[in-house]
């Protein structure tokens, strides 16, 4: 299908995207707007087009929607909701070309890109769709029975980033769905196009009310975060975001998911396959033009294989091809907004400063917020581009010379989404592993994300856990059913 996506990419965006006259979608239908915002392709910096976006009045209607649908969708059966989300799936795939090109028209990340993460997103609602919450039975030492049973939660709030709208949005409706919720998703400002396209295909599976998208920034996710009749939040974005809706969650004791930031270590030890390493991190540091929550954002080499090592990292970074998401030449698109992109050469302007060799990358001249892949050595703690998540296509290397001294560094700060280990030897893998406090830690690979596989975290990189089951069971509440 890939030749055919990109045969097909649109001579002009912008008129492509206005075909599809897209609109919010509240009770099955199309929203009104209280306003239009545009909407910026990063690789050109012009309007590819403009979304409707809702108010505080608009966004309470999307949830009062949502709030009147609850009482019959929560008492459907399991079987039908999963037949409902796999119905869902199979329409999606019908949208495959365009959800694709939308995609790359908000993100402007390369077409094949776009394509496989569509193509996963529906992976995600499958699978999703596939989970049970088994109900549970208790002995009790007095007779009688107790059985724990799951009951849905009402009205869910899903509040999305712009690095992966197709695939984290999927993932939080089918949750929120197959658990018995109805939802109102927001995606971010900076993306909204695949959502609102995502909300118009489901108005012909799930009945009115069930899944209602409204756009807008943080203003409509604040009324989100708040409203009484929501009684749960599912967020991925950053941390500062997070600990904000937790904020505003309080006081009616919403239950939350929140997916927040990372900065991944990726521990390479001496007797790793370098090759592979190489090829297998600069993948995942660089996906998505490092704009990826488990990005490697820390390269520790050890210091035997360090030169090795920055080498073919070098190498790769070199024979990356960076530009627009619409010529099949390019293997990597443009960050993904100006903040974004002047966050990346600040942190790199520092690192320089700091000593830090800048071995690959910068930015391309033109239009767009195009950066090649930088590979940095010299560096360590006490700059901003190892303690902090750089969300860019920026990779420190720091070398090492104690697996200690390794472990230190990786559990150093705030986060702790992901981690890995690189070895030939997987138990000295494991037994690394075991130490780094994250979430999830890999063998050999490192942010590979499953819908079949929880997804939990540690430290201020989140709460709660997403995935496999328990992506399901975050949008349902335990009940216990005692007799006598
Ligand atoms: P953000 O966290 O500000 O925005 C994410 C979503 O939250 C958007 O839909 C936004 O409109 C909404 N939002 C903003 N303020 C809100 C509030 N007070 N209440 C409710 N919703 C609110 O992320 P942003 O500004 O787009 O990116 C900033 C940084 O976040 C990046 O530099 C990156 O480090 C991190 N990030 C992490 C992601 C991840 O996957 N872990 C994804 C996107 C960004």
């Amino acid at each position: 299908m890939t030749d055919a996506l990109y045969a097909a990419a649109p001579a002009d965006p912008a008129a492509w995207v206005a075909r599809l006259d897209l609109a919010m979608t509240v009770d099955g239908a199309d929203a009104p707007a209280a306003g239009r915002a545009p909407v910026l392709d990063p690789a050109s910096e012009t309007v590819v087009a403009t979304t409707p976006v809702a108010d505080a009045a608009g966004t309470e209607a999307a949830i009062e929607a949502a709030h009147r649908a609850f009482p019959a969708w929560s008492r459907t059966s399991w079987e039908h909701r999963r037949d409902r989300l796999l119905a869902y799936a199979d329409a999606l795939e019908a949208a495959k070309q365009d959800l694709s090109i939308l995609l790359t028209a908000e993100t402007g990340k390369p077409l094949r890109r776009a394509l496989s993460e569509v193509t996963v997103g529906i992976i995600y609602v499958r699978t999703i769709a596939g989970q049970v919450l088994p109900d549970r039975d208790y002995t009790k030492s007095s007779g009688g029975s107790a059985r724990l049973v799951h009951r849905p939660l009402g009205v869910a709030a899903a509040i999305a980033p712009w690095n992966g709208p197709v695939v984290l949005g999927l993932a939080k409706v089918a949750n929120a769905l197959l658990a018995g919720d109805t939802l109102v998703m927001k995606p971010s400002p900076f993306t909204p196009l695949t959502a609102l396209l995502m909300g118009r295909i489901g108005r012909n599976v799930f009945p009115a009310g069930v899944f209602n998208v409204v756009a807008g920034d943080g203003d409509v996710g604040q009324v989100l975060t708040s409203h009484p009749l929501v009684a749960k939040v599912s967020f991925t974005g950053s941390t500062i975001t997070g600990r904000k809706i937790a904020v505003a969650a309080a006081p009616t004791l919403k239950r939350l998911t929140l997916e927040l930031g990372g900065n991944d270590a990726a521990i390479v030890l001496p007797d790793a396959d370098l090759d592979r390493t190489a090829a297998m991190v600069f993948g995942t540091a660089f996906a998505g033009a490092g704009q990826f929550c488990a990005a490697v954002k820390r390269l520790l080499v050890h210091r035997d294989v360090h030169d090795a090592l920055r080498d073919r990292l070098v190498a790769l970074a070199e024979g990356t091809s960076v530009g627009p998401g619409w010529d099949p030449a390019h293997h990597m698109g443009p960050v993904q907004n100006r903040a974004q992109y002047q966050r990346i050469l600040d942190l790199t302007a520092e690192a320089r400063a700091a000593g830090g060799r800048i071995l690959s990358g910068g930015p391309i001249d033109g239009p767009g917020f195009f950066l090649r892949p930088a590979i940095i050595e010299g560096v360590g703690p006490g700059i901003r581009l190892v303690d902090e998540e750089q969300f860019g296509p920026a990779l420190p290397l720091i070398a090492f010379d104690t697996t200690e001294e390794a472990l230190a560094l990786a559990n150093q700060g705030d986060y702790g989404l992901g981690g890995s280990a690189w070895t030939r030897d997987i138990a000295a893998g494991v037994a690394l592993a075991e130490q780094m406090d994250v979430g999830s830690a890999w063998i050999n690979q490192h942010g590979a994300f499953s819908a079949e596989l929880p997804m939990p975290f540690a430290r201020q990189s989140g709460l709660g856990m997403d995935y496999a089951e328990w992506g399901v069971a975050e949008h349902s509440r335990a009940m216990l059913i005692n007799v006598a």
